[in-house]
């Protein structure tokens, strides 16, 4: 096979995204604000001023509450790397303001043709949770990239092992899981595929340390370890509103005030995207075989009729 040593994580200096949703613009702004040159890819025009407008928000909003120091490991030798992309900014002499902020901006070039990516370090995939579509993804990354460069896949679900057979580098294919907001929510979920090697699961660990973030390592089983868990409850949160247990804001309210948990199942649904959870039940059932995963008639119905949740203005509630 045709690898070669992958860069350490200190000397991931210029990242690709792919997928500028909600995940992908988060992800964006993570590797950004830690000094990476970062080239965010999506298919979709509108998607990428999307999330530039997001990011530059998000930003402000952590800046304005002091707390970006906590995704910025500004003191660390890394802050030192120099990005391999312009704009170029060294940012271990900046404090954190307003001007800083806008500088992390400017180190996100948003691209449109998956060529531009030949010279990144990481590339970390967020697109349509689509075991076919990931792969044909993988199968142009790997064509492109440089042969160091690390495939990191944001699957909520799907085998790492079979989006590494895509590819001739199966040893540098890596799912680097994050939850959503990212720049919020302070967890990765690494998974090893059957071929990835101890160097690119310590690269991809530290790397992930370096821009805030505390990890967890999972076997490459499908839903790996949270959604394994989450999404049955979410599941069971639809078919108590379908069977008419109750209404959803007592579903909701039920579980916030009862389990202190931030948001009802039925609101984090939404806000994850009806997409995404129907995607993962159906990894959990296929890959699993077990009944307990199938995913509820309601939900199925509402990703038919395009409610596919807050990113859409309709889910199972309305946010219009
Ligand atoms: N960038 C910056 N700041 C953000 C932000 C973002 N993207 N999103 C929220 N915030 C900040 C807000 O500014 C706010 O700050 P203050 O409290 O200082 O005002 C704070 O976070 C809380 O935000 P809101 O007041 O808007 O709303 P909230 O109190 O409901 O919090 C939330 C939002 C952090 C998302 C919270 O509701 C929460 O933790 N929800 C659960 C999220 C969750 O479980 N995510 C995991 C989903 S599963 C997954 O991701 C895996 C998968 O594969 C599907
Ligand atoms: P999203 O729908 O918000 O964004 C996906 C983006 O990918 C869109 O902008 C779309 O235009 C783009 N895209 C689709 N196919 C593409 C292609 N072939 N090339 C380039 N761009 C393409 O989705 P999301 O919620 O950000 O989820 C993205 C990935 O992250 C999925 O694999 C999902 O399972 C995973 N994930 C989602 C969450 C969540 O809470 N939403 C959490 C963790 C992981």
């Amino acid at each position: 096979m045709g690898t070669q040593a992958a860069p350490a994580a200190s000397e991931i200096a210029a990242v690709g995204v792919i997928g500028a949703g909600q995940m992908g613009s988060g992800i964006a702004q993570l590797a950004a604000a830690a000094g990476c040159g970062v080239f965010l890819l999506d298919s979709d025009p509108a998607a990428l001023s999307r999330a530039v407008a997001s990011i530059s928000s998000s930003l402000g909003r952590l800046v304005s509450k002091g707390q970006l120091s906590q995704v910025n490991p500004l003191a660390s030798p890394a802050s030192q790397i120099r990005a391999k992309v312009t704009p170029f900014v060294d940012i271990s002499s900046l404090a954190w303001s307003q001007a800083a902020c806008d500088d992390s901006v400017k180190r996100i070039k948003c691209v449109s043709d998956v060529q531009e990516l030949r010279g990144v370090d990481l590339v970390i995939e967020a697109i349509v949770e689509s075991e076919d579509v990931k792969k044909k993804l993988f199968v142009e990354l790997d064509r492109i990239t440089k042969p160091s460069a690390i495939l990191a896949s944001n699957t909520s679900s799907i085998s790492i092992t079979r989006l590494a057979s895509a590819t001739s580098r199966p040893s540098q294919v890596i799912g680097m899981h994050f939850f959503n907001p990212p720049p919020i929510m302070k967890l990765v979920e690494i998974i090893r595929g059957a071929d990835t090697s101890e160097e690119v699961f310590s690269q991809v660990k530290s790397f992930s340390e370096r821009i805030g973030k505390t990890v967890i390592c999972s076997q490459d089983y499908p839903g790996f370890i949270v959604n394994r868990i989450l999404m049955p409850m979410i599941n069971e949160a639809f078919w108590a509103l379908y069977t008419g247990v109750a209404t959803k804001e007592d579903i909701d309210t039920g579980m916030k005030l009862g389990t202190n948990h931030p948001m009802g199942p039925l609101q984090l649904a939404d806000f994850i995207g009806l997409d995404v959870c129907l995607s993962v039940l159906r990894v959990l059932h296929n890959g699993l075989g077990d009944n307990k995963y199938s995913p509820c008639p309601l939900l199925v119905q509402y990703v038919d009729a395009g409610r596919l949740g807050k990113k859409r203005g309709l889910g199972v509630y309305s946010y219009r």
